[in-house]
């Protein structure tokens, strides 16, 4: 099938720069994005860019060059569904927080809306992508709800995983590793391999079967968080015996076989998908009766979580084992630098943390709001939204937050934070000034120079 329209349900962090470069590798296919939230959908259509719903480099870019030329944002949703012959499946699929497989499973109810949502309206043969990760034997489920509709309409399931990860996103959408498909239709599979295939090289295009796509998403996110766990793992070690984690990381990633990436040690690993997946890949284990296989994933996020817990706790013992009332200034508060996503970040639990301690906190990031960072600890429940907001507030600057600030931890790498005047910050702290580098980009040297205190991951 030659497609000319294509509709991506969910303008999130997925669906908004995925279909914004296939708009603009595609000038013959109209894209239209559609979302059930309206405010998001405005603030696409904003003509301020710098108004995106998502901070991504190079992004406002690609929308200025497509937008209302191709690339449409909307809340009419079926119409966009009916003018179609492929649709995106790219809504969020979070982990659950309620009933069977509470706190591990993928909450699948946004996905299923949608296939109901296309069976409804319908009326002629689609392809439907699954682009959200999803558990895998989603497919079938998907399959399952379009095919028992009563209409005639045929439906061919494909899945489609991104690998894009944020703050790169564009750059990994402009020149990905490689693109897969999985799904039963050879047809369906070449409709949409076309539509890479305008830029990414042939070889880079895999097909496989549904089963293997779905479960490579969720494998190659598990290997990347297992590299993460294992580097910090060692990190604790080299506290211990004076070994350093950054030249650990570097001696054994020049071995070609292990390679140098994801081998930075850190606060821990956030974000929408580690540890998503992990708990997906942990919970299918489980359902088939695969105790060994589940342990030993889990063992991935138990490390993580120990990871932000012995980051918290090192700043309270090193702050003479109490933290109450003491002001304590946060760089950084997104998952990684270069976004503005918070989802999993491991500042919002160093952050709860702390708060259990009654300190107060000043936190910057360049491009993290208040509201977010407040509705970020909300969503913990540990306390009341008033105590969250008397304990914890944004700073417009890093000097507003650090002023009088007790210690510094490093939540984020921007790459802001290395070019402060750190002497300047020096003099407007408390003493002794303490710096908690959570992603070591400091200069150890340096900050001891100037007179900190300073601390870092995987250094004694
Ligand atoms: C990840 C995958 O990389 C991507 O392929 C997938 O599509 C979605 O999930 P993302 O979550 O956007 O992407 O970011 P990523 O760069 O993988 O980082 C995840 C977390 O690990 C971040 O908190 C990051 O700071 C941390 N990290 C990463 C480390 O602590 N050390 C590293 O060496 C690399
Ligand atoms: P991701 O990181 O997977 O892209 P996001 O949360 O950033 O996740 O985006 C998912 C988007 O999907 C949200 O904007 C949400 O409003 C949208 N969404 C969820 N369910 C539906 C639905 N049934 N119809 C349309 N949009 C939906």
């Amino acid at each position: 099938m030659k497609i000319t329209n294509i509709c991506c349900i969910g303008a999130g962090y997925v669906g908004g720069p995925t279909m914004a470069v296939i708009a603009k590798k595609n000038p013959h296919i109209k894209v239209t994005i559609v979302d059930i939230n309206q405010t998001r959908i405005d603030a696409w259509n904003s003509t301020d860019l710098s108004k995106l719903p998502i901070y991504e480099p190079g992004l406002a870019d690609i929308v200025k060059e497509t937008r209302n030329k191709n690339l449409f944002f909307s809340t009419a949703i079926d119409s966009a569904i009916d003018g179609a012959e492929m649709i995106f499946i790219s809504v969020n699929t979070p982990t659950k927080t309620y009933g069977k497989g509470k706190g591990m499973a993928a909450d699948l109810k946004y996905v299923e809306l949608c296939a109901r949502n296309i069976a409804e309206v319908a009326k002629n043969d689609k392809i439907v992508v699954e682009k959200s990760t999803l558990p895998v034997r989603t497919a079938e489920a998907i399959k399952s709800i379009l095919d028992n509709t009563g209409s005639n309409v045929k439906f061919n399931v494909l899945s489609n995983p991104e690998f894009l990860a944020e703050g790169t996103a564009i750059q990994d959408l402009l020149k990905p590793d490689r693109v897969l498909i999985g799904g039963e239709s050879a047809k369906a599979i070449e409709s949409l391999a076309q539509i890479y295939a305008s830029w990414v090289p042939e070889n880079r295009i895999l097909r496989t079967n549904v089963w293997s796509s779905e479960l490579s998403k969720l494998t190659a996110n598990a290997f990347l968080a297992q590299r993460i766990s294992s580097i910090n793992a060692i990190s604790e070690l080299c506290e211990k015996t004076e070994a350093n984690v950054d030249e650990v990381a570097k001696a054994i990633g020049m071995d070609s076989r292990i390679g140098p990436k994801f081998l930075k040690s850190s606060v821990g690993f956030g974000g929408s998908c580690f540890q998503k997946d992990i708990l997906n890949l942990v919970y299918i284990a489980r359902s088939y009766n695969l105790q060994a296989v589940a342990d030993y994933w889990e063992q991935v996020i138990i490390l993580n979580n120990h990871q932000k817990q012995r980051f918290a706790n090192n700043i309270i013992n090193t702050l003479y084992n109490t933290v109450s009332g003491k002001k304590i200034g946060f760089l950084g508060w997104a998952f990684k630098k270069n976004t503005n996503d918070t989802r999993e970040s491991a500042a919002i639990y160093v952050a709860d943390y702390l708060l259990n301690e009654q300190a107060c906190i000043a936190v910057y990031d360049p491009k993290v709001s208040h509201d977010k960072i407040q509705a970020d600890l909300n969503y913990l429940n540990t306390r009341s939204a008033d105590e969250n907001n008397n304990l914890i507030h944004a700073s417009k600057t890093p000097l507003d937050a650090l002023k009088d600030a007790h210690a510094v931890a490093i939540m984020t790498e921007w790459d802001e934070f290395t070019t402060y005047d750190w002497k300047k910050i020096y003099q407007s702290m408390k003493k002794p000034a303490f710096i908690f580098d959570g992603r070591n980009i400091l200069n150890k040297t340096e900050m001891e120079n100037i007179g900190f205190t300073y601390t870092s991951i995987g250094q004694k």
